[in-house]
């Protein structure tokens, strides 16, 4: 059932282990330390939950890790592998088991597993659990991805991310579990590497949830995997992910702030820097459920990919952190910068450009997405309280603004594939915005060719005053935006052949757990007719 060589090696392939992997992050073990302990756990070994993520048309990735003490630099466990079963079946009660694979979880990779099951069919709904040492986890549901060219009536799904444990309770996540949707885009922020002690929330408001005191600003391995381990002790985070299959990627916070390559806003020297992004990178992996083709070779991973929904729905993955050039001018919210338009400047680099043009002119199905991190159209954020009043339009550097020229090759591209709905889906400025992208953003009557979903934050800002913008200033410098909100909450998403719904969810509170979760607005795209209507 294994596409490659792996450093989780179900137990009749552990002989791979020595020869293929050899140079790779792990390195080759002795053949000794690969035998499974017959592990007795003195407490629940499941308690950061299941998941299952990067769908394919025959199977998908099952991820745990073995914790039983989370918060613990080891998470409770000791060095001996440890030998987790998994058994799939096509019923929610388990009773028809399809499939049983083993596969062995090692201290090297936190006792994570990622079993990447294939033989599937394609289209629909299977449910898993894991096994080890006498312990059973949760029941978790996955779905495949339909075959290729078929024919779909519907597609719902969830772009979410941007969850700070401290500003507030994952409510958002719980409604999320409660859509039973077929996907979850998370576009980053997975955890926040501050430390315990940063003020939190938005405005200095006091945090609804504190960070214990041994919880310092993330730099080593073991930081980073307590801190992805605290986040993921939530129970409302694991009902979403065992609800459906997530497609992971990160932004900045699962490293540093405003990272860029391999530079941090702090200028590290590059060097110790990357080491840095490497330990970083490794906790991300262990604690998401992808594919060993994303699996950390150092500091660097391959988390641009891609995902066919039948005929309905492409979307690209992207990563707009690991090959972006600096931000310009020094970055921040600045009026005038004339480096952000210098030709040279990239988000993607080229590779991962060119990777996207072939996907983009190969790509037959009616909605072309781009999942991605950092704000793509035009903003102008005069208007709100943070920045200065100034004549000309203020530009938040650290998203596509700050690179004009990666911007408009990406628009040169949708327009040679001849893309007729491209949606890009982001987050990081937690607050909520639809977009109509525009050639001349200013003029309302400039061809619309294509449109901006962004979501708000699970709970990153907490609940905030009930509104951070002059929004008649906002509104007016910015005629492209069609929904503006400064909540917490996520986007779902219904796409059919004939249009694309979006409901933009907030949460009354973040403060005490359990507040309802509203639809604030709903906006439609009609297939083949790129621009919002309100519903
Ligand atoms: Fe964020």
């Amino acid at each position: 059932m294994l596409r490659q060589p792996s450093p989780f090696l179900s137990l009749d392939r552990r002989s791979l282990l020595r020869g293929a992997l050899g140079a790779g992050v792990i390195g080759a073990l002795p053949a000794r330390a690969a035998e499974p302990s017959g592990v007795a756990f003195k407490s629940d070994p499941f308690t950061l939950g299941v998941a299952s993520g990067d769908p394919a048309p025959d199977g998908f990735v099952l991820w745990t890790r073995l914790a039983p003490e989370p918060l613990k630099a080891r998470g409770g466990m000791s060095s001996q592998p440890v030998e987790v079963s998994v058994e799939i079946a096509d019923d929610p009660a388990m009773t028809r088991i399809v499939r049983t694979v083993s596969e062995i979880a090692r201290l090297e990779l936190a006792h994570s597993v990622h079993a990447e099951i294939e033989g599937l069919a394609p289209g629909r709904d299977y449910f898993y659990r894991f096994r080890a040492g006498g312990a059973e986890s949760p029941i978790g549901r996955a779905r495949t991805l339909p075959a290729a060219g078929d024919s779909l009536s519907q597609i719902r799904f969830a772009a979410a991310g941007c969850q700070r444990w401290e500003d507030g309770y994952y409510t958002a996540w719980r409604a999320i579990a409660d859509d039973k949707l077929d996907f979850v885009f998370h576009y980053g922020d997975y955890i926040y590497e501050y430390a315990h002690t940063e003020v939190t929330g938005r405005d200095k408001q006091p945090a609804p949830r504190t960070m214990p005191a041994d919880f310092p600003a993330c730099f080593t391995l073991t930081d980073y995997r307590r801190r992805y381990a605290l986040y993921k002790t939530d129970a409302d985070l694991q009902a979403a992910h065992a609800s459906c299959p997530f497609l992971p990627s990160f932004d900045d916070h699962e490293f540093a702030n405003n990272w860029a390559a391999d530079s941090d806003p702090k200028r590290t020297p590059a060097d110790a820097f990357l080491f840095r992004r490497a330990m970083a990178l490794q906790a991300w992996y262990e604690h998401m459920p992808v594919r060993r083709a994303q699996l950390p070779r150092g500091p660097d991973v391959r988390a641009y990919r891609g995902f066919r929904f039948g005929s309905l729905l492409d979307v690209a993955v992207l990563d707009t952190r690991q090959y972006r050039s600096r931000q310009p001018c020094g970055d921040g919210f600045l009026a005038g910068c004339a480096e952000a338009d210098d030709e040279s400047r990239t988000m993607l680099g080229s590779a991962q450009e060119q990777w996207l043009a072939e996907r983009l002119k190969q790509g037959k199905a009616t909605w072309q997405v781009l999942a991605q991190q950092v704000m793509f159209a035009q903003f102008d954020w005069r208007g709100f309280p943070f920045v200065k009043e100034t004549a000309a339009p203020i530009i938040d550097l650290d998203t596509w603004n700050g690179a004009t020229a990666g911007r408009a090759r990406v628009t040169a591209m949708l327009e040679a594939a001849g893309i007729a709905n491209p949606v890009v889906l982001t987050g990081d400025l937690h607050r909520a915005l639809a977009m109509e992208l525009r050639r001349d953003w200013r003029d309302p009557a400039s061809p619309c060719f294509g449109v901006e979903f962004l979501s708000t934050s699970i709970s990153s800002f907490g609940d905030g005053p009930a509104t951070d913008a002059d929004r008649a200033t906002m509104l007016r410098n910015n005629p492209h935006v069609k929904f503006f909100s400064d909540k917490r909450g996520y986007t779902r998403h219904t796409v059919t052949p004939a249009q694309w719904q979006a409901d933009f969810r907030t949460v009354d509170s973040t403060a005490t757990p359990g507040q309802p979760v509203r639809t604030a607005q709903t906006l439609v795209v009609e297939a083949g007719r790129p621009g919002l209507i309100s519903r």
